[in-house]
């Protein structure tokens, strides 16, 4: 009797011990493909594998630790996905900080290289890196995610994140020309998540610094923002389906936003009082 090989998809995503990037490998797992879950800190890691070995599913769980601010840690996490699981099919850059609430000049010169390295240079160097492997095995898909600042918006305490996130953008559309024009085989795409009840809204830098969110952003927050776990429902049903170079998944769109805000007087969300808030 010949036994036949079921080929599975792989996943790599960065910063996935919380928030988006393990909620994204949760429903990644739940739909049969292999994981590799990665972040700063080892004990955070654990725990993630240990909620993502709760999801009955014959997908592979791996975990490997990675700054994506780090060229040799990066390295490491693609030679570890390869020796693992075979061929990287899919490798999300997710791994992301917010900034202190401060105006450009307030802030420490170390903190806004902090933003800029992990939100927009960690971005590109894992792109570098990932793709050389993607072009070797001639395709793959890497999907950059998008934050405030990508659609052009400005608002006082959020200049340094959104400019990153506006360079992950354009970032995002160059390398998907240059994966066409050269033709690489490897397709490059745009998540964009809208406002997620996440650690990330409340803690600066990753490490703690607290945020205080206005009353008003709490009201904005309660009509406009959604759990993870809904949101990496969305994206990763969107990045399975896709075959498309330079396409962007969008959760939260205009026309989902203008319903939000004229159902807002029937709306009984309330994230910041009743429920906990990171998830
Ligand atoms: N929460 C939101 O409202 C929101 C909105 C739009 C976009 N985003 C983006 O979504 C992504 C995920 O955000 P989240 O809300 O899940 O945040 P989160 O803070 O819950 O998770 C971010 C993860 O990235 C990890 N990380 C931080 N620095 C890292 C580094 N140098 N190397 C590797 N990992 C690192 C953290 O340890 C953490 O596990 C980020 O790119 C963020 O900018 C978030």
């Amino acid at each position: 009797m010949s036994t036949r090989r079921i080929y599975m998809k792989s996943v790599v995503i960065t910063g996935s011990a919380r928030g988006l990037g393990l909620e994204m490998a949760k429903v990644f797992r739940r739909n049969g493909v292999n994981v590799v879950i990665s972040d700063l800190n080892e004990e955070n890691l654990k725990k993630a594998v240990e909620k993502l070995e709760e999801i009955q599913s014959d997908s592979k769980i791996y975990s490997c630790v990675c700054n994506v601010t780090n060229v040799d840690n990066v390295k490491n996490l693609i030679s570890y996905a390869k020796e693992n699981v075979g061929k990287i099919d899919i490798w999300i850059n997710n791994a992301g900080v917010n900034q202190p609430e401060k105006a450009i000049w307030e802030l420490d010169i170390k903190d806004i290289n902090t933003v800029i390295d992990v939100d927009l240079k960690g971005t590109i160097i894992c792109s570098n890196l990932v793709m050389q492997e993607m072009i070797e095995n001639k395709g793959g898909a890497i999907y950059n995610i998008e934050g405030y600042g990508s659609n052009d918006a400005t608002m006082l305490g959020l200049s340094i994140y959104g400019t990153s996130k506006r360079a992950v953008t354009y970032f995002t559309e160059a390398l998907a020309k240059e994966c066409e024009t050269k033709n690489t085989g490897v397709i490059v795409g745009k998540l964009s998540p809208g406002i997620m009840i996440t650690d990330f809204i409340t803690n600066a830098l990753g490490n703690g610094e607290k945020i205080n969110l206005s009353e008003k952003t709490k009201k904005v927050y309660n009509i406009l923002g959604d759990y993870p776990d809904v949101v990496a429902e969305f994206l990763v049903k969107g990045m399975l389906k896709n075959t498309k170079n330079n396409a962007k998944i969008e959760w939260l769109t205009n026309a989902k936003a203008s319903f939000r805000f004229m159902t807002a007087a029937f709306n009984k969300r309330d994230f910041f009082n009743t429920k906990k808030l990171d998830k």
